[in-house]
């Protein structure tokens, strides 16, 4: 690196922006994987739950640009190919097409349980060298936390039992929950 924000030095920059890197193809698949969905939804309720996905997708994209644009602030080198986010995922590919809103949204979740919880990590990981991208960490998750509050409601019955509850993979969400 031939720079970086100031105060900062070279090795934490570079542990900074590799914990970046990680959660910038996270989300790139998250926007993608919600485009997917807002696509192969059928059934009772398409079109709100079609129509709930895409400002999700506009705020993923944000999330993607600021956290690639903190890269390059630091120094780095951010990596936005299709590549790159198969070279960076430890996940595998969303795994149901064509399918009920309620087996989407069950799947959903599960794939919203594993970003949050990588995005807490790399919250506790850079907040120990870099408090202001643990500051744009921390404003992302709360918005994913709330979207995944939107998916959660429909899986939600009157005693606050999800109907996806257990699940081990997303085919077994979706099974769950297609009803
Ligand atoms: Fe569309």
């Amino acid at each position: 690196m031939a720079f970086t924000a100031p105060g900062l030095t070279a090795e934490a920059a570079n542990e900074v922006t590799g914990t970046l890197q990680e959660r910038l193809s996270a989300l790139n698949d998250l926007h993608l994987t919600l485009k997917h969905i807002h696509w192969n939804v059928v059934g009772p309720n398409f079109i709100g739950v079609h129509e709930m996905i895409d400002p999700q997708v506009e705020l993923v994209r944000g999330y993607a640009d600021t956290l690639a644009e903190r890269i390059a602030t630091l120094g780095g080198s951010p990596r936005g190919t299709a590549k790159a986010i198969e070279a960076d995922r430890s996940w595998d590919d969303y795994s149901v097409d064509r399918d009920t809103v309620l087996a989407h949204l069950g799947a959903l979740d599960l794939v919203y349980d594993g970003i949050i919880t990588s995005h807490r990590a790399a919250i506790e990981k850079v907040g120990k060298v870099d408090p202001v991208t643990e500051d744009i960490l921390i404003g992302q998750t709360a918005e994913l936390e709330k979207f995944q509050w939107f998916v959660r409601a429909h899986l939600e019955n009157q005693t606050g039992d999800l109907s996806n509850q257990g699940a081990a993979s997303e085919e077994d969400a979706a099974a769950k929950s297609r009803g």
